[in-house]
């Protein structure tokens, strides 16, 4: 019987192979060109670090379709379910770039200082540079997108879902912000907010391969369900995190959604539970929140049940998640999407 720390290793070890070879495709989908200081400034929370845990999906999702030994093809050549083969390995690094735009302009919007360990974009350049940044990853994306050398219907379609995605993420983070100013939002609500804001970049992450490779239309929607399903868990678990996580190991200022007086499922509990959200930290800077400070509002929020129901209910989208996929063969890859679920509620990072 595998036990949960050896399937931790094996899922951790899948992300580890993908990431690398994501890594070195970025450095040739992306190349510092004139000006060199707009491209070395998109490329720099790129080459600073990053989970890849979305083209992780979506490598693992194509390898489950074409039915195919996971890491045995090359994403550069792989097989569609008619043939002819793609350039997988760019639309891997597609939805990385779009990833990145959304960190870069998320960074200014939360006023935070630092991402993926190193100082955000803004911080390490400039406002104009950081704004200008993640416009060109924006758009390099659907550059990126189009080499895979898919049929051309079949690009119209991706090409269509990432628009559709980056559209949702600005819908999304827009609530985000707006949230900041309203008294109680209801959990609905904060799930629609994260469903918008980050789960459809899980769930194009998904669906993209399935589209790319000729895929029926239930299998697609089947997919973008999963995506939608784990991306929202994968923001609940974030939400936690930024909580629960020194910010050394977290590559990001822990706290930060209670300064930004952020809505989480963990707040919206809270605060039906009678805890007075606003006063748990009073600083608008997240420089001036201590840990005491951090440590007194989490011993709170656990007290009135707000961390077990945030946990409970990510939990519940990751298996409602996990049971799409049963459109899939039954192979390694399946499970390893399986195991990727399971990890993003289950991960310390
Ligand atoms: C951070 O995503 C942004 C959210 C949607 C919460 P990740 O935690 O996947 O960040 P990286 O890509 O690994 O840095
Ligand atoms: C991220 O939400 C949403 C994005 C689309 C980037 P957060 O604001 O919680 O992400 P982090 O915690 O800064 O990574
Ligand atoms: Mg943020
Ligand atoms: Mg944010
Ligand atoms: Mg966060």
């Amino acid at each position: 019987m595998t036990t949960p720390k050896a399937r931790e290793e094996a899922v951790l070890e899948a992300v580890r192979e993908r990431r690398e070879l994501v890594n070195d495709a970025i450095p040739e989908e992306l190349p510092i060109q004139r000006p060199e200081r707009l491209y070395e400034a998109s490329r720099y929370l790129l080459d600073a670090g990053g989970k890849r845990l979305r083209p992780t999906v979506l490598l693992a999702t194509a390898e489950a379709l074409a039915d195919v030994e996971p890491l045995t093809t090359d994403y550069r050549t792989f097989p569609t379910l008619t043939g002819e083969p793609i350039d997988l390995m760019d639309a891997a690094v597609s939805v990385e770039v779009i990833q990145s735009f959304t960190l870069i302009h998320d960074d200014i919007m939360d006023d935070d200082d630092l991402r993926r360990g190193v100082p955000a974009v803004h911080r390490e350049y400039d406002l104009e540079t950081a704004i200008l940044a993640g416009d060109t990853l924006y758009s390099k994306a659907f550059e990126i997108m189009l080499e895979t050398g898919a049929d051309p219907s079949r690009m119209v379609d991706a090409l269509d879902v990432l628009a559709t995605t980056c559209t949702k993420i600005c819908e999304g983070q827009a609530l985000d912000v707006t949230f900041e100013e309203r008294d109680a939002i209801v959990p609905e609500e904060y799930l629609e907010m994260v469903e918008q804001k980050t789960a459809v970049l899980y769930a194009a992450s998904a669906c993209l391969p399935a589209i790319l490779q000729g895929a029926d239309q239930e299998t697609i929607d089947a997919l973008y369900g999963y995506g939608l399903d784990i991306g929202r868990a994968f923001q609940i678990q974030d939400d936690v995190l930024d909580l629960t996580v020194p910010s050394d190991k977290l590559g990001k200022q822990r706290g930060s959604d209670l300064v930004e007086e952020k809505q989480t499922l963990i707040t919206v509990h809270a605060r039906d539970q009678g805890v007075a959200i606003e006063d748990l930290v009073d600083t608008e800077d997240v420089d001036a929140v201590t840990e005491a400070e951090i440590d007194d509002a989490v011993a709170e929020l656990e007290a009135a049940g707000s961390i077990d129901y945030a946990n409970t209910t990510a939990r519940d989208l990751v298996d409602q998640g996990k049971r799409r996929l049963e459109v899939l063969p039954n192979n390694e890859a399946r499970e390893l999407l399986c195991q990727l679920a399971d990890y993003l509620i289950e991960r310390g990072y």
